[in-house]
Order: structure tokens, then C-alpha cells, then sequence
């Protein structure tokens, strides 16, 4: 995944300093190369590998004359982090630039035809094709705008694309398809970005792009074109995030911000309770429930399961998303089907979106207003996290919970389980208060080689949803396993050198679980609980026990359980040197 951003200024605005901000707050979408171009009277382009500071620390992006351009951050996908393969690219007499976040499926055919042609490629990515085409289409005779269309043509797979053209300057075009783009306007001018976080300091009024769809931004205003070519009226939101919101604020990473935002998360999320209600009276007859998701939406996800089943009685399954096209097609019209996504973009999600609104009721649950998935499903409820940047979930993670609670609570008519959701915020709080302490902790223990995460019934999502945040920043390989099952084979792995975090919260399932942490301890395994504080038992059996408010009983816990387990990984990333804002290989969302 990649970030691309463009501008188009007042004449007395100098778009690189603005640029560079803007991109800035995309380098959640990878960060190994940065580049940008600028109009003033030629096309400028400044590019290379490395992070957004040392990259303008050398070449002085901010510096660069003009009041229009566009800018990018890479994520290696198609040819490696280097110098040539960072955007923007330019086509052979340096007249178009192009700046794009996707993949082409056929950029191999197309090169292969545009070098018999003559053109002459300097990067080994699959974008470098799209300036190539354009010009070779302006000087067959088209403007940018035709030469952009009939290039979007000829290319196959996913992007989003920012273009400029020394032929038509003062004119900046941007197109979708499966990649998310929004145009934005405020005072200083027009704006295209991959996520709003880009441009919310300088513009809030929003416009998400729908696929196909094609903007030409100029001084005068904004044009948007439908898949095939016809002007739309287009309509803008809103947006109320502020520009803070998308800030560090003070805190060393995004990641711990967001960890401490949680409780906010949850309050906010909770005001969707009438929005809940209205839908839940709308959707009418369900006989079935299935949850579609990836990662950790697919970890709240399998909470849901074991929540409106539990509540409701009505049979849920959960589908990772990439997996969904491999299993059998049995809904119906009374089968609703939820899609949980943080990004409301993610492809899988989305590609499985698109088969079940051809089958029945369908409801995305997205953090990201105007997302793609919260226009393609059929009804929609917004978690209230904000702007989450950290490329591990955490805020929108506890934002989705509530909303399933909320939805589940409320279908199941149980007001008790709705009443204990507005406790949440102040049990969190307790936990993030107290995160020094995990951080000494984390220093002075050597987490080293394998983990393990146990929990029954809720607290097994929270037992996967532990291992994932370990692993995907501290790259030390942790799993999540259902307690009853590590003695079906696991428990073979465990000794003395393997930290194994218990899920152990006060409820029905605590005796069979404590019997779990105890076979672990009998094999030498470093007990790491979490548990209701004062909790005696659990602390003579652990070697580290974080204790919780003990009026969290395990319905409600995996809200605040999984709490103390993301400050584990964020305080272990430190203490290990690397950033936990940005895990290698890793990006915030998945559009391929
Ligand atoms: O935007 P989505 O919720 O659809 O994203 C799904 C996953 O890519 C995401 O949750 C991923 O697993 C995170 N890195 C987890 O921290």
C-alpha cells in the first residue's frame, strides 16, 4: 500500500511545504520511499528512498517552486525500495507525471508494447507505465483529461492516480479504482489524497471517490466524471475530525495515543445506540448471522459470534474475507451479513461485500466515514474511534466491540449487558493509568523466541487479538490458541523458555480455564495472567499477573481484557528498538 496526495493551490501558494505535510500524515501507508513533483514552468521531481524526514533532510522537498504538484510515499509492492522505483514517475520527455497507490495486473504486457514503441522505462514498477501511456495518448491528439480516461482503459487492477502535465498546467487530474481516494477543498485550495488524515489541516469539506469515478481539479473548482466519462453533480461532507485528532498530541507514537484514546472510542461509539435501534427495526426478518472480516476485525468479529449467540440464539459463522469465495454460498434474504472493517476499503472485505449484496441483507460496521464499504453495504453503523494511524488496531478495534455489543444487546432486548457498556470507558481508563508500571515491567523482562495467548469462550478472540498485536510489532512469533485445545498438540512446545499470557477474567468458564494456566505452569511456562484483580489463586500461579477491576465479568471483558495485553506489545516493541507505528511488511490498509 502507498499514500498519494495532490494539490492545487492559490497562484501565491507554494504547494511543496503543503505537499510534504500532507504526505507526512500518510506515511502509515509505507514509508520506504518518498517523492514528489511540482509545476513551475517544468515538471520538478524529487525522489528517493528512505523515510519522509531523511529523504527531505537530503534533498529539501519542501523547497521545491510552484503552486501545484503531487507527492507519494511507498510501500514496496511491484520492484524494489530504491531510488528509481519511488514515485512520481515520468514519462520519457519528462512532461507527464504520475503518482499511484494499486497494483496493475498487466503492466508487463503494456511495457513490453510501449518499449517496442520506443518508450524507455527507468524503474522496474508497474506504475511507470501510466505516464508513458498518457503522453503517448496527448500526442495521438487527446487532452490529459481523454489521454487519463483512455489510459484507464487500457490498464487492469487496482489504483488510484494523480497526474499532472506540463501540457496542461494548473490542472491536476485523480482517478479510483479499488484504492481509496477522497478530493478535499479549503481556503488554500483543491486537494486529492489517498485518506483524509492527509488534508484535514487544510481542508475538511470531503468528497470520497466512487470506483471508476475521475476528478479534475483546477484554480476554478472541481469536475467529477462517472466511469464513463459523464459529468455527476457531487455532493461534500463535512468532516468533523480535526486536524489534533490525527497528531501525535504529545505522545511518543500513534500507537500509544490510541491506546489511551480507547476509552473515548467507546463513549463515542455508544452515542450510535438510536442510530443501532433505528436499523436493527429496519432489517426486519434474520434467521442467520454471518460475520465477514480480516485481522483484528475478523478477532471482533468472532466476538460477535459468541455474543449474539449467546444473547439472541440466532446461528452465526465468521468468514475471514480472502477465505469467503471457498465456502459454500448458503444465504439467503433472511441471512444478514455483517463486514467489520476499520478502513472500510480492505479488498477482500469488500470483494465478499459485493457477492452478498447479490444474496441478502448486508451491514458494514467501518470506522471510516464515506468509506467505500459504508456506501456499497445495505445499512451501515459508524464506530466513533476517529482517525486511527497506527498501523496495529487498537482504538477502532474497542470501537467495533461496543458496536457489536451494542447491536447484539440491543437485538437480544437485554438492557443489562447494554448498562454494563457505559462502565467500559472507566475500567479502561484504570488500565492506561497505570502504564508505567506494564513499562517497567516490559523493560526489564526478555521476551524472547515464542508466545502463547489462552482464553475460552469470549476471551479467545482476545487471546488471538493478543497474539496478533505481539507479533505484527515485535515480529516475536505468538499465537492464540482456544485453552482447551493447546493440549491437542501445543502444549508439546511449552517450557520453561515460553511466556504463556492466560485470559483468566471472573465467570463460568474461570475453573476450567485456571486449570489450563496450571498445565502450563507444571511444564515451566512463564504464566503471564490477566485476571480480576485480588484474585489469590491466579497470583500463586503466575510469575505476572495484571489485575483488572473485578466487577469486569467475562462477558464484557474482551473490551477491556485485550487492554493490558496491547500495552505489553507496545512497551515490548520498545524495549526492543523498533517503532511499533510502523511494523515491517505491514500497512494500514489492504487494498489488494
Ligand atoms: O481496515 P480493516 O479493519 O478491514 O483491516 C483489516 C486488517 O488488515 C487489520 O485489522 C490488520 O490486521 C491490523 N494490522 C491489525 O492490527
Amino acid at each position: 500500500m502507498c499514500g498519494i496526495v495532490g494539490c492545487i493551490l492559490k497562484e501565491n501558494e507554494k504547494a511543496a511545504p503543503v505537499l510534504f505535510n500532507c504526505i507526512s500524515m500518510l506515511e502509515y501507508r509505507g514509508y520506504d520511499s518518498i517523492g514528489m513533483a511540482t509545476f513551475n514552468g517544468e515538471i520538478e521531481v524529487k525522489k528517493a528512498r528512505g523515510g519522509i524526514e531523511s529523504v527531505d533532510a537530503k534533498l529539501n522537498l519542501k523547497d521545491m517552486d510552484g503552486s501545484f504538484g503531487i507527492a507519494h510515499t511507498r510501500w514496496a509492492s511491484a520492484g524494489k525500495p530504491t531510488d528509481e522505483n519511488a514515485h512520481p514517475h515520468l514519462d520519457d520527455t519528462g512532461s507527464v507525471a504520475v503518482v499511484h497507490n494499486g497494483t496493475l495486473e498487466n503492466y508487463s504486457e503494456l511495457k513490453a508494447e510501449l518499449i517496442k514503441e520506443g518508450h524507455t522505462f527507468r524503474s522496474s514498477t508497474d506504475t511507470e507505465v501510466i505516464p508513458h501511456l498518457i503522453k503517448k495518448f496527448m500526442d495521438e491528439g487527446l487532452n490529459l483529461e481523454e489521454a487519463l480516461g483512455k489510459c484507464t482503459t487500457r490498464i487492469r487492477g487496482s489504483y488510484a492516480i494523480a497526474a499532472i502535465s506540463k501540457a496542461e498546467p494548473d490542472k491536476l487530474m485523480a482517478v479510483r479504482k479499488y484504492s481509496p481516494l477522497i478530493i478535499a477543498y479549503g481556503e488554500k485550495g483543491y486537494f486529492a489524497a489517498s485518506d483524509t488524515p492527509a488534508v484535514l489541516e487544510y481542508a475538511r469539506n470531503i468528497i470520497r471517490l466512487k470506483d471508476g469515478e475521475t476528478a479534475i481539479l483546477t484554480r476554478k473548482g472541481i469536475r467529477i466524471l462517472d466511469e464513463k466519462g459523464e459529468e455527476i453533480e457531487w455532493k461534500s461532507k463535512y468532516i468533523d475530525w480535526t486536524p489534533e485528532m490525527a497528531k501525535k498530541e504529545g505522545y511518543k507514537h500513534f500507537m500509544i495515543k490510541e491506546i489511551v484514546e480507547q476509552s473515548c472510542a467507546v463513549k463515542n461509539t455508544l452515542i450510535q445506540k438510536a442510530s443501532i435501534e433505528k436499523i436493527i427495526g429496519e432489517i426486519g426478518d434474520v434467521k442467520r448471522i454471518c460475520f465477514v472480516a480480516c485481522g483484528t476485525s475478523y478477532h471482533a468479529s468472532i466476538t460477535g459470534k459468541y455474543l449474539i449467540e449467546s444473547l439472541v440464539g440466532i446461528a452465526c459463522d465468521v468468514v475471514i474475507a480472502s477465505e469467503f469465495r471457498y465456502t459454500a454460498k448458503t444465504w439467503d434474504e433472511n441471512t444478514l451479513v455483517i463486514f467489520i472493517s476499520q478502513s472500510g476499503e480492505t479488498y477482500d472485505s469488500r470483494m465478499a461485500l459485493k457477492e452478498a449484496n447479490k444474496t441478502s441483507k448486508t451491514l458494514a460496521i467501518v470506522n471510516v466515514a464515506g468509506s467505500a464499504m459504508s456506501e456499497e453495504a445495505e445499512y451501515v453503523i459508524q464506530t466513533q474511534a476517529g482517525p486511527e494511524i497506527g498501523v496495529a488496531a487498537t482504538k477502532t478495534y474497542v470501537a467495533q466491540l461496543t458496536a457489536i455489543y451494542l447491536f447484539a444487546g440491543l437485538l437480544a432486548e437485554n438492557d443489562e449487558v447494554i448498562d454494563k457498556l457505559y462502565k467500559v470507558p472507566a475500567y479502561i481508563d484504570e488500565i492506561t493509568k497505570k502504564r508505567e508500571d506494564i513499562r517497567k515491567l516490559c523493560e526489564s523482562y526478555d521476551f524472547k523466541g515464542h508466545a502463547f495467548y489462552l482464553g475460552r469462550g469470549f476471551s479467545y478472540p482476545t487471546a488471538l487479538e493478543g497474539a496478533l498485536k505481539l507479533k505484527e510489532i515485535t515480529y516475536i512469533h505468538a499465537e492464540g490458541y482456544a485453552a482447551g485445545e493447546l493440549k491437542h498438540g501445543p502444549l508439546a512446545l511449552i517450557d520453561e523458555t515460553v511466556p504463556v499470557f492466560v485470559i483468566i477474567p471472573p465467570g463460568e468458564d474461570y475453573t476450567k480455564t485456571m486449570t489450563n494456566l496450571k498445565e502450563v505452569e507444571a511444564r515451566g511456562a512463564v504464566v503471564i495472567s490477566v485476571g480480576a484483580e485480588g484474585d489469590d489463586k491466579i497470583r500463586e500461579n503466575s510469575e505476572i499477573f495484571f489485575e483488572i477491576n473485578p466487577e469486569v465479568d467475562d462477558m464484557i471483558a474482551p473490551l477491556v481484557y485485550i487492554v493490558p495485553l496491547q500495552l505489553i506489545s507496545y512497551y515490548v516493541t520498545l524495549a526492543m528498538g523498533y517503532n511499533p507505528d510502523k511494523p515491517r511488511n505491514l500497512s494500514k490498509v489492504i487494498t489488494v
